[in-house]
């Protein structure tokens, strides 16, 4: 993945601004969208979930970064999009196999749950997998039948 759109709820705030710092120092400024918010008063997770969300299925960036308290609402939330994989990761084994296995394209993580650092680690490890395919393809196709309407 090149480039990310980045949101958070007030509980995720702080952890996004030094994620977004660090991804746009290795991918470049022009490389991380920052969806908000702007700041770290009360906000509803599922209104970030949804830019993110959008913005990905857009194709306006490759993936997406979501934080809130949990990381469990806002990746709820962003998986209500039709076409979307959020996945809650709290590792760097768990990132790495969202993309090698679920092909995810957007990482939650909770703020209250991971450091800064695991927090780095794990986002890094989000952007150097590729999804394996094969097996593992046919299954995301079956996740997306489940989808109302589908
Ligand atoms: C906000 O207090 C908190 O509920 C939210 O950040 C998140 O953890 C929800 O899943």
């Amino acid at each position: 993945m090149r480039t990310l759109a980045i949101g958070s709820d007030h509980a995720g705030f702080n952890l996004k601004q030094a994620l977004a710092e660090h991804l746009r120092a290795r991918l470049g400024d022009d490389a991380v969208l920052d969806m908000g918010p702007p700041s770290a008063a009360r906000v509803d997770y599922p209104d970030y979930a949804a830019k993110v969300a959008d913005a990905v299925l857009a194709g306006t960036v490759d993936g997406g970064v979501l934080i809130c308290g949990t990381g469990i609402g806002i990746s709820i939330a962003a998986n209500k999009r039709a076409g979307i994989r959020a996945a809650l990761c709290h590792d760097v084994t768990t990132a790495r196999m969202a993309r090698a296995h679920n092909d995810a394209q957007i990482v939650a993580l909770g703020s209250r749950v991971v450091g800064e650092q695991v927090a780095r680690d794990l986002v890094d490890a989000f952007l150097e997998t590729a999804f394996e395919g094969g097996r593992h393809a046919d299954r995301i196709t079956k996740i997306h039948t489940l989808e109302p309407g589908a």
